[in-house]
Protein backbone atom coordinates (compact mmCIF):
# COMPACT_ATOMS: atom_id res chain seq x y z
CA UNK A 1 0.00 0.00 0.00
CA UNK A 2 1.07 3.39 -0.72
CA UNK A 3 2.19 5.77 2.45
CA UNK A 4 -1.03 8.38 2.35
CA UNK A 5 -1.75 9.16 5.82
CA UNK A 6 -5.32 10.10 4.90
CA UNK A 7 -6.16 6.58 3.83
CA UNK A 8 -6.68 4.77 7.15
CA UNK A 9 -7.01 0.85 7.88
CA UNK A 10 -10.37 0.34 6.51
CA UNK A 11 -9.09 1.05 3.15
CA UNK A 12 -8.23 -2.41 1.74
CA UNK A 13 -7.29 -0.81 -1.49
CA UNK A 14 -5.00 1.77 -3.27
CA UNK A 15 -6.47 4.39 -4.90
CA UNK A 16 -7.07 3.67 -8.86
CA UNK A 17 -4.83 5.54 -11.11
CA UNK A 18 -8.01 7.11 -12.39
CA UNK A 19 -8.82 8.69 -8.51
CA UNK A 20 -5.85 9.68 -8.14
CA UNK A 21 -5.79 11.47 -11.51
CA UNK A 22 -8.70 13.46 -10.18
CA UNK A 23 -8.33 13.48 -6.86
CA UNK A 24 -4.81 14.93 -6.63
CA UNK A 25 -4.20 18.55 -6.43
CA UNK A 26 -0.31 18.95 -5.79
CA UNK A 27 0.41 19.65 -9.08
CA UNK A 28 -1.63 23.16 -8.51
CA UNK A 29 -1.62 23.39 -4.94
CA UNK A 30 2.46 23.39 -4.14
CA UNK A 31 2.21 27.10 -5.18
CA UNK A 32 0.76 26.96 -1.02
CA UNK A 33 3.96 25.87 0.25
CA UNK A 34 5.42 28.78 2.18
CA UNK A 35 2.05 29.65 3.56
CA UNK A 36 0.91 25.84 4.52
CA UNK A 37 4.07 26.01 6.34
CA UNK A 38 3.69 29.22 7.79
CA UNK A 39 0.16 27.93 9.33
CA UNK A 40 1.82 25.02 10.66
CA UNK A 41 4.89 26.57 12.29
CA UNK A 42 2.29 28.45 14.17
CA UNK A 43 0.03 25.61 14.76
CA UNK A 44 3.03 23.70 16.41
CA UNK A 45 4.25 26.66 18.64
CA UNK A 46 0.97 27.16 19.62
CA UNK A 47 0.20 23.68 20.48
CA UNK A 48 3.58 23.63 22.40
CA UNK A 49 2.19 27.20 24.76
CA UNK A 50 -0.89 25.06 25.36
CA UNK A 51 0.78 22.14 26.54
CA UNK A 52 -1.16 20.17 24.03
CA UNK A 53 2.14 18.63 23.06
CA UNK A 54 5.67 19.39 24.85
CA UNK A 55 7.90 22.36 24.31
CA UNK A 56 10.20 20.08 22.90
CA UNK A 57 8.28 18.66 20.05
CA UNK A 58 6.87 21.46 19.59
CA UNK A 59 10.60 22.87 18.94
CA UNK A 60 11.32 19.98 16.98
CA UNK A 61 8.23 20.45 14.53
CA UNK A 62 8.97 23.97 14.25
CA UNK A 63 12.76 23.11 13.32
CA UNK A 64 12.12 20.13 10.40
CA UNK A 65 9.18 22.86 8.70
CA UNK A 66 11.66 25.41 8.72
CA UNK A 67 14.29 22.92 7.37
CA UNK A 68 11.66 21.67 4.43
CA UNK A 69 11.26 25.53 3.47
CA UNK A 70 14.44 25.62 2.82
CA UNK A 71 14.84 22.95 0.35
CA UNK A 72 11.85 23.30 -1.39
CA UNK A 73 13.41 27.00 -2.03
CA UNK A 74 16.16 25.53 -3.28
CA UNK A 75 14.09 23.22 -5.74
CA UNK A 76 15.39 20.14 -3.34
CA UNK A 77 12.09 18.74 -3.17
CA UNK A 78 10.17 16.42 -5.40
CA UNK A 79 6.41 16.55 -4.19
CA UNK A 80 4.20 12.93 -4.27
CA UNK A 81 0.99 12.62 -6.50
CA UNK A 82 -0.32 9.62 -4.08
CA UNK A 83 0.05 11.87 -1.19
CA UNK A 84 -2.70 14.07 -2.88
CA UNK A 85 -1.94 17.84 -1.48
CA UNK A 86 0.64 19.80 -0.76
CA UNK A 87 -0.40 19.23 2.84
CA UNK A 88 -0.10 15.51 2.93
CA UNK A 89 3.20 16.14 1.10
CA UNK A 90 4.85 18.16 3.67
CA UNK A 91 3.29 16.61 6.73
CA UNK A 92 5.30 13.67 4.35
CA UNK A 93 8.45 15.17 4.46
CA UNK A 94 8.34 15.79 8.20
CA UNK A 95 8.05 12.59 9.07
CA UNK A 96 11.20 11.64 6.69
CA UNK A 97 13.02 14.48 8.34
CA UNK A 98 11.92 14.27 11.92
CA UNK A 99 10.93 10.89 12.40
CA UNK A 100 7.87 10.01 14.00
CA UNK A 101 6.93 13.24 16.48
CA UNK A 102 5.88 14.65 12.95
CA UNK A 103 2.74 13.04 13.55
CA UNK A 104 1.70 15.03 16.29
CA UNK A 105 1.64 18.12 14.08
CA UNK A 106 -1.95 17.29 12.67
CA UNK A 107 -3.36 17.51 16.58
CA UNK A 108 -6.30 19.64 16.83
CA UNK A 109 -6.81 20.61 12.94
CA UNK A 110 -7.91 19.27 9.76
CA UNK A 111 -6.80 19.66 6.34
CA UNK A 112 -10.27 21.80 6.14
CA UNK A 113 -8.83 24.74 8.04
CA UNK A 114 -5.51 23.90 6.76
CA UNK A 115 -6.24 24.53 3.53
CA UNK A 116 -8.87 27.87 3.58
CA UNK A 117 -5.75 29.04 6.22
CA UNK A 118 -3.15 29.00 3.45
CA UNK A 119 -5.09 30.15 0.55
CA UNK A 120 -5.96 33.51 2.57
CA UNK A 121 -2.62 34.08 3.25
CA UNK A 122 -1.19 33.51 -0.28
CA UNK A 123 -4.21 35.71 -1.52
CA UNK A 124 -3.07 38.55 1.55
CA UNK A 125 0.81 37.75 0.30
CA UNK A 126 0.27 38.35 -3.50
CA UNK A 127 -2.22 41.30 -3.53
CA UNK A 128 0.51 43.29 -1.82
CA UNK A 129 2.76 42.45 -5.81
CA UNK A 130 -0.89 43.18 -7.21
CA UNK A 131 -1.76 46.43 -5.53
CA UNK A 132 2.06 47.79 -6.28
CA UNK A 133 1.93 46.65 -10.38
CA UNK A 134 -1.74 48.66 -9.88
CA UNK A 135 0.18 51.97 -8.69
CA UNK A 136 2.91 51.38 -11.45
CA UNK A 137 0.19 51.73 -13.91
CA UNK A 138 -1.54 54.65 -12.41
CA UNK A 139 2.12 56.46 -12.58
CA UNK A 140 2.92 55.64 -16.07
CA UNK A 141 -0.92 56.99 -17.07
CA UNK A 142 -0.29 60.01 -14.74
CA UNK A 143 3.27 61.06 -16.01
CA UNK A 144 1.62 60.73 -19.61
CA UNK A 145 -0.89 63.28 -18.40
CA UNK A 146 1.98 66.03 -16.87
CA UNK A 147 2.99 66.16 -20.76
CA UNK A 148 -0.56 66.16 -22.00
CA UNK A 149 -2.86 68.44 -20.20
CA UNK A 150 -2.98 70.39 -23.62
CA UNK A 151 -2.86 68.24 -25.96
CA UNK A 152 -6.08 68.35 -27.95
CA UNK A 153 -8.03 64.81 -29.20
CA UNK A 154 -11.72 64.23 -30.14
CA UNK A 155 -13.81 62.63 -26.99
CA UNK A 156 -15.94 59.71 -27.79
CA UNK A 157 -19.74 58.90 -27.08
CA UNK A 158 -21.05 55.99 -29.24
CA UNK A 159 -17.14 55.95 -30.89
CA UNK A 160 -18.47 59.34 -32.92
CA UNK A 161 -16.53 62.07 -32.00
CA UNK A 162 -18.62 64.18 -29.21
CA UNK A 163 -16.53 66.62 -27.55
CA UNK A 164 -12.52 67.87 -27.37
CA UNK A 165 -10.89 66.77 -24.64
CA UNK A 166 -7.30 66.61 -23.92
CA UNK A 167 -5.45 63.51 -23.99
CA UNK A 168 -4.63 63.99 -20.34
CA UNK A 169 -8.55 64.09 -19.20
CA UNK A 170 -8.97 60.52 -21.34
CA UNK A 171 -5.90 59.41 -19.44
CA UNK A 172 -6.67 60.10 -15.88
CA UNK A 173 -10.26 58.77 -16.38
CA UNK A 174 -8.17 55.11 -15.80
CA UNK A 175 -6.41 56.61 -12.70
CA UNK A 176 -9.96 56.90 -11.29
CA UNK A 177 -10.76 53.44 -12.74
CA UNK A 178 -7.55 51.95 -11.40
CA UNK A 179 -7.86 53.48 -7.78
CA UNK A 180 -11.16 52.08 -7.63
CA UNK A 181 -9.89 48.85 -8.48
CA UNK A 182 -7.17 49.30 -5.42
CA UNK A 183 -9.79 50.42 -3.20
CA UNK A 184 -11.87 47.74 -3.55
CA UNK A 185 -9.16 45.08 -3.33
CA UNK A 186 -7.74 46.40 0.20
CA UNK A 187 -11.76 45.90 1.37
CA UNK A 188 -11.43 42.40 -0.44
CA UNK A 189 -8.47 41.73 2.00
CA UNK A 190 -9.89 43.62 4.65
CA UNK A 191 -13.26 40.97 4.70
CA UNK A 192 -10.86 37.96 4.44
CA UNK A 193 -8.21 38.69 7.46
CA UNK A 194 -10.46 36.59 9.63
CA UNK A 195 -7.89 33.42 10.92
CA UNK A 196 -9.86 30.22 9.93
CA UNK A 197 -7.05 28.09 11.89
CA UNK A 198 -8.46 26.28 14.81
CA UNK A 199 -11.51 25.44 12.87
CA UNK A 200 -10.76 21.85 12.53
CA UNK A 201 -13.07 20.02 10.04
CA UNK A 202 -16.47 21.49 11.26
CA UNK A 203 -17.07 21.27 14.24
CA UNK A 204 -13.88 22.98 16.30
CA UNK A 205 -12.16 20.84 18.63
CA UNK A 206 -11.69 19.72 22.41
CA UNK A 207 -8.54 20.41 22.95
CA UNK A 208 -7.46 23.63 24.60
CA UNK A 209 -6.20 25.49 21.59
CA UNK A 210 -5.63 28.84 21.28
CA UNK A 211 -7.13 30.86 18.77
CA UNK A 212 -6.01 34.15 19.18
CA UNK A 213 -2.14 33.17 19.10
CA UNK A 214 -2.10 31.28 15.95
CA UNK A 215 -4.31 34.64 14.80
CA UNK A 216 -1.63 37.05 16.16
CA UNK A 217 1.18 35.03 14.80
CA UNK A 218 -0.25 34.99 11.60
CA UNK A 219 -1.17 38.23 11.41
CA UNK A 220 -4.77 37.90 10.41
CA UNK A 221 -6.84 40.58 12.15
CA UNK A 222 -9.37 38.61 14.11
CA UNK A 223 -9.89 34.77 14.22
CA UNK A 224 -13.29 33.35 12.45
CA UNK A 225 -16.68 33.01 14.65
CA UNK A 226 -18.03 29.78 13.53
CA UNK A 227 -15.65 26.73 12.32
CA UNK A 228 -18.45 25.75 9.91
CA UNK A 229 -18.90 28.77 8.22
CA UNK A 230 -14.97 28.81 8.24
CA UNK A 231 -14.03 25.22 6.18
CA UNK A 232 -16.70 25.81 3.70
CA UNK A 233 -16.46 29.71 3.02
CA UNK A 234 -15.03 31.03 -0.06
CA UNK A 235 -16.46 34.01 -0.26
CA UNK A 236 -13.17 35.77 -0.52
CA UNK A 237 -12.16 33.90 -2.99
CA UNK A 238 -14.99 34.54 -5.11
CA UNK A 239 -14.38 38.10 -4.18
CA UNK A 240 -10.89 38.51 -4.95
CA UNK A 241 -11.67 36.93 -8.75
CA UNK A 242 -14.37 39.70 -8.94
CA UNK A 243 -11.68 42.43 -7.94
CA UNK A 244 -9.44 41.03 -10.46
CA UNK A 245 -12.32 40.92 -13.19
CA UNK A 246 -12.87 44.06 -13.10
CA UNK A 247 -9.63 45.28 -13.00
CA UNK A 248 -9.26 43.07 -16.34
CA UNK A 249 -12.16 44.78 -17.08
CA UNK A 250 -10.80 47.80 -17.25
CA UNK A 251 -7.22 46.81 -18.62
CA UNK A 252 -9.53 45.48 -21.47
CA UNK A 253 -11.07 48.68 -22.16
CA UNK A 254 -7.47 50.38 -22.25
CA UNK A 255 -6.40 47.58 -24.62
CA UNK A 256 -9.48 47.97 -26.75
CA UNK A 257 -8.95 52.00 -27.23
CA UNK A 258 -5.01 51.56 -28.07
CA UNK A 259 -6.33 48.57 -30.21
CA UNK A 260 -8.41 51.06 -31.90
CA UNK A 261 -6.09 54.46 -31.56
CA UNK A 262 -3.02 52.39 -33.69
CA UNK A 263 -5.31 51.28 -36.11
CA UNK A 264 -4.49 53.43 -39.54
CA UNK A 265 -8.04 54.93 -40.16
CA UNK A 266 -7.34 56.67 -36.05
CA UNK A 267 -3.34 56.62 -36.31
CA UNK A 268 -3.52 58.39 -33.03
CA UNK A 269 -0.61 56.33 -31.76
CA UNK A 270 2.56 54.77 -32.65
CA UNK A 271 3.14 51.47 -31.20
CA UNK A 272 6.57 50.31 -29.81
CA UNK A 273 8.36 47.96 -32.31
CA UNK A 274 9.29 45.53 -29.52
CA UNK A 275 5.73 45.29 -28.48
CA UNK A 276 4.28 44.52 -31.88
CA UNK A 277 4.24 41.20 -34.43
CA UNK A 278 3.78 41.11 -37.68
CA UNK A 279 2.10 39.00 -39.81
CA UNK A 280 3.54 35.51 -41.36
CA UNK A 281 1.88 36.65 -45.14
CA UNK A 282 1.50 40.20 -45.23
CA UNK A 283 4.78 42.14 -45.11
CA UNK A 284 3.54 45.62 -43.78
CA UNK A 285 1.36 44.63 -40.95
CA UNK A 286 2.34 46.06 -37.73
CA UNK A 287 -0.39 43.87 -35.41
CA UNK A 288 -0.94 45.05 -31.34
CA UNK A 289 -1.17 41.09 -30.13
CA UNK A 290 -0.14 42.63 -26.64
CA UNK A 291 -3.35 44.54 -26.09
CA UNK A 292 -5.33 42.32 -27.95
CA UNK A 293 -4.27 39.71 -25.45
CA UNK A 294 -4.90 41.52 -22.62
CA UNK A 295 -8.26 41.75 -24.00
CA UNK A 296 -9.05 37.70 -23.92
CA UNK A 297 -7.19 36.93 -20.60
CA UNK A 298 -10.22 39.16 -19.34
CA UNK A 299 -12.69 36.84 -21.04
CA UNK A 300 -10.65 34.21 -19.13
CA UNK A 301 -10.61 35.71 -15.61
CA UNK A 302 -14.51 36.78 -16.01
CA UNK A 303 -14.93 33.00 -16.85
CA UNK A 304 -13.17 31.63 -14.01
CA UNK A 305 -15.74 33.90 -11.77
CA UNK A 306 -18.03 32.08 -12.80
CA UNK A 307 -17.08 29.04 -12.60
CA UNK A 308 -16.16 29.74 -9.27
CA UNK A 309 -19.37 31.34 -8.16
CA UNK A 310 -20.89 28.21 -9.63
CA UNK A 311 -19.18 25.40 -8.06
CA UNK A 312 -20.21 27.56 -4.57
CA UNK A 313 -23.69 27.52 -5.04
CA UNK A 314 -24.40 23.91 -4.71
CA UNK A 315 -22.77 23.01 -2.13
CA UNK A 316 -24.32 21.76 1.22
CA UNK A 317 -22.33 22.61 4.55
CA UNK A 318 -19.61 22.77 5.58
CA UNK A 319 -16.04 21.13 3.44
CA UNK A 320 -16.80 19.39 0.04
CA UNK A 321 -13.90 18.47 -1.86
CA UNK A 322 -15.21 20.82 -5.07
CA UNK A 323 -13.62 23.24 -3.31
CA UNK A 324 -9.85 21.85 -4.54
CA UNK A 325 -10.53 23.49 -7.60
CA UNK A 326 -10.94 26.87 -6.06
CA UNK A 327 -7.28 27.13 -5.97
CA UNK A 328 -6.24 26.95 -10.16
CA UNK A 329 -8.83 29.64 -10.56
CA UNK A 330 -7.16 32.05 -8.20
CA UNK A 331 -3.95 31.17 -9.60
CA UNK A 332 -4.72 31.31 -12.92
CA UNK A 333 -6.77 34.49 -12.62
CA UNK A 334 -3.96 36.42 -10.67
CA UNK A 335 -1.41 35.01 -13.02
CA UNK A 336 -2.95 36.41 -16.27
CA UNK A 337 -4.18 39.21 -14.45
CA UNK A 338 -1.01 40.12 -13.15
CA UNK A 339 0.39 39.80 -16.58
CA UNK A 340 -2.07 41.85 -18.59
CA UNK A 341 -1.06 44.54 -16.46
CA UNK A 342 2.95 44.58 -17.05
CA UNK A 343 1.95 44.36 -20.42
CA UNK A 344 -0.10 47.06 -20.78
CA UNK A 345 1.62 49.26 -18.86
CA UNK A 346 4.49 48.45 -21.16
CA UNK A 347 2.76 49.12 -24.39
CA UNK A 348 1.26 52.69 -22.80
CA UNK A 349 4.46 53.60 -21.42
CA UNK A 350 6.55 53.27 -24.38
CA UNK A 351 3.96 54.17 -27.05
CA UNK A 352 3.92 57.75 -29.22
CA UNK A 353 0.86 59.83 -29.55
CA UNK A 354 0.50 61.37 -32.35
CA UNK A 355 -0.59 64.83 -31.60
CA UNK A 356 -0.70 66.66 -34.95
CA UNK A 357 -3.52 63.76 -36.20
CA UNK A 358 -5.21 63.75 -32.69
CA UNK A 359 -5.65 67.17 -33.24
CA UNK A 360 -6.53 67.51 -37.13
CA UNK A 361 -9.08 64.59 -36.28
CA UNK A 362 -11.17 67.28 -34.02
CA UNK A 363 -10.71 70.25 -35.75
CA UNK A 364 -12.38 68.59 -39.32
CA UNK A 365 -15.40 67.86 -36.78
CA UNK A 366 -18.16 69.28 -35.65
CA UNK A 367 -17.59 68.79 -31.93
CA UNK A 368 -17.97 71.98 -31.06
CA UNK A 369 -21.49 72.09 -31.87
CA UNK A 370 -22.90 71.76 -28.24
CA UNK A 371 -20.44 75.14 -27.46
CA UNK A 372 -22.23 77.07 -30.04
CA UNK A 373 -25.34 76.02 -28.52
CA UNK A 374 -24.51 77.06 -25.11
CA UNK A 375 -23.09 80.22 -26.88
CA UNK A 376 -26.38 80.89 -28.25
CA UNK A 377 -28.00 80.28 -24.50
CA UNK A 378 -25.33 82.38 -22.28
CA UNK A 379 -25.25 85.64 -25.20
CA UNK A 380 -28.45 85.93 -26.57
CA UNK A 381 -30.87 84.64 -24.18
CA UNK A 382 -31.88 81.68 -26.12
CA UNK A 383 -33.30 78.46 -24.24
CA UNK A 384 -31.07 75.81 -24.44
CA UNK A 385 -33.64 73.76 -26.89
CA UNK A 386 -33.69 76.57 -29.28
CA UNK A 387 -30.05 77.06 -29.31
CA UNK A 388 -29.76 73.34 -30.20
CA UNK A 389 -32.50 73.26 -32.65
CA UNK A 390 -30.58 76.60 -34.57
CA UNK A 391 -27.15 75.13 -33.78
CA UNK A 392 -28.46 71.79 -35.32
CA UNK A 393 -29.50 73.80 -38.66
CA UNK A 394 -25.86 75.40 -38.70
CA UNK A 395 -24.13 71.96 -38.61
CA UNK A 396 -26.68 70.47 -41.11
CA UNK A 397 -25.87 73.95 -43.47
CA UNK A 398 -21.99 72.51 -42.59
CA UNK A 399 -22.64 69.16 -43.86
CA UNK A 400 -24.72 69.92 -46.59
CA UNK A 401 -21.14 72.83 -48.09
CA UNK A 402 -18.68 69.73 -46.95
CA UNK A 403 -17.10 72.39 -44.12
CA UNK A 404 -16.98 71.83 -40.68
CA UNK A 405 -18.32 74.21 -37.80
CA UNK A 406 -14.81 75.80 -37.50
CA UNK A 407 -14.48 76.84 -41.50
CA UNK A 408 -17.25 79.19 -41.63
CA UNK A 409 -17.46 82.94 -41.79
CA UNK A 410 -18.82 85.06 -39.58
CA UNK A 411 -21.38 86.15 -42.43
CA UNK A 412 -22.62 82.49 -43.01
CA UNK A 413 -23.15 82.50 -38.93
CA UNK A 414 -24.77 85.36 -38.54
CA UNK A 415 -27.11 84.24 -41.75
CA UNK A 416 -29.27 82.32 -39.00
CA UNK A 417 -28.92 84.84 -36.28
CA UNK A 418 -27.50 88.41 -37.28
CA UNK A 419 -26.77 88.64 -33.38
CA UNK A 420 -24.03 86.30 -33.46
CA UNK A 421 -20.79 87.62 -33.37
CA UNK A 422 -16.97 87.06 -33.16
CA UNK A 423 -17.03 85.82 -29.97
CA UNK A 424 -19.03 83.16 -30.87
CA UNK A 425 -16.70 82.46 -33.87
CA UNK A 426 -13.72 82.30 -31.97
CA UNK A 427 -15.29 79.53 -29.43
CA UNK A 428 -15.44 77.33 -32.39
CA UNK A 429 -11.69 76.07 -32.03
CA UNK A 430 -10.93 72.79 -30.10
CA UNK A 431 -8.30 74.10 -28.37
CA UNK A 432 -10.97 77.18 -26.41
CA UNK A 433 -13.54 74.86 -26.22
CA UNK A 434 -11.35 72.52 -23.90
CA UNK A 435 -10.07 75.82 -21.68
CA UNK A 436 -13.74 76.50 -20.96
CA UNK A 437 -14.65 73.39 -19.53
CA UNK A 438 -13.99 74.38 -16.10
CA UNK A 439 -16.17 72.71 -14.65
CA UNK A 440 -15.27 70.96 -11.45
CA UNK A 441 -14.19 67.23 -13.22
CA UNK A 442 -13.90 69.07 -16.60
CA UNK A 443 -11.33 68.55 -19.10
CA UNK A 444 -9.96 72.30 -18.74
CA UNK A 445 -5.74 72.13 -18.89
CA UNK A 446 -6.20 74.77 -15.60
CA UNK A 447 -8.74 71.57 -13.81
CA UNK A 448 -6.47 68.91 -15.22
CA UNK A 449 -3.30 69.87 -13.62
CA UNK A 450 -4.63 70.77 -10.45
CA UNK A 451 -6.80 66.87 -10.87
CA UNK A 452 -3.32 65.75 -11.56
CA UNK A 453 -1.69 67.33 -8.13
CA UNK A 454 -4.72 65.78 -6.35
CA UNK A 455 -3.99 62.53 -7.79
CA UNK A 456 -0.63 62.12 -7.06
CA UNK A 457 -1.11 63.07 -3.22
CA UNK A 458 -3.54 60.41 -3.51
CA UNK A 459 -2.64 57.72 -4.99
CA UNK A 460 1.31 57.32 -5.38
CA UNK A 461 2.55 59.02 -2.12
N1 LIG B 1 -6.51 19.45 -1.07
C1 LIG B 1 -7.69 19.79 -0.37
C2 LIG B 1 -8.27 21.09 -0.92
O1 LIG B 1 -7.58 21.73 -1.59
C3 LIG B 1 -7.42 19.96 1.09
C4 LIG B 1 -8.59 19.74 1.95
C5 LIG B 1 -8.96 18.31 1.97
N2 LIG B 1 -9.99 18.02 2.88
C6 LIG B 1 -10.68 16.89 2.89
N3 LIG B 1 -11.63 16.76 3.76
N4 LIG B 1 -10.43 15.90 2.05
O2 LIG B 1 -9.40 21.45 -0.68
Amino acid sequence: MKKNPSRNVHFSKDPSDLLDEINASIDVDQRLYKEDISGSIAHAKMLGKQKIISKKDSDRLVKGLKSIQTDIDKNKVKFSRSLEDIHMNIENLLLKKIGKVAEKLHTARSRNDQVVTDLKLWIKNNSVELDKELKNFQKTLIKISEKNVDTIMPGYTHLQIAQPVTLAHHLLAYVEMIGRDRSRLKDCIYRLDENPLGSAALAGTSYPIDRMYTTKELGFREPTRNAMDSVSDRDFAIEFIFSLSLIGVHLSRMAEEIILWSNQQFNFIFLPDELSTGSSIMPQKKNPDGAELVRAKASLIIGNLGTILNILKGLPLSYSKDLQDDKNLIFNSYDNLLLSLKVINEILSKSKFNKLKMKEVVENSDSTATDLANWLVQNLNYTFRDAYKTTGTIVDYCSKKKLNLGQLTLEELQSFDKKININAKKLLSATDSVVIKSSFGGTSPKNTKKMIKFVIKKYLK
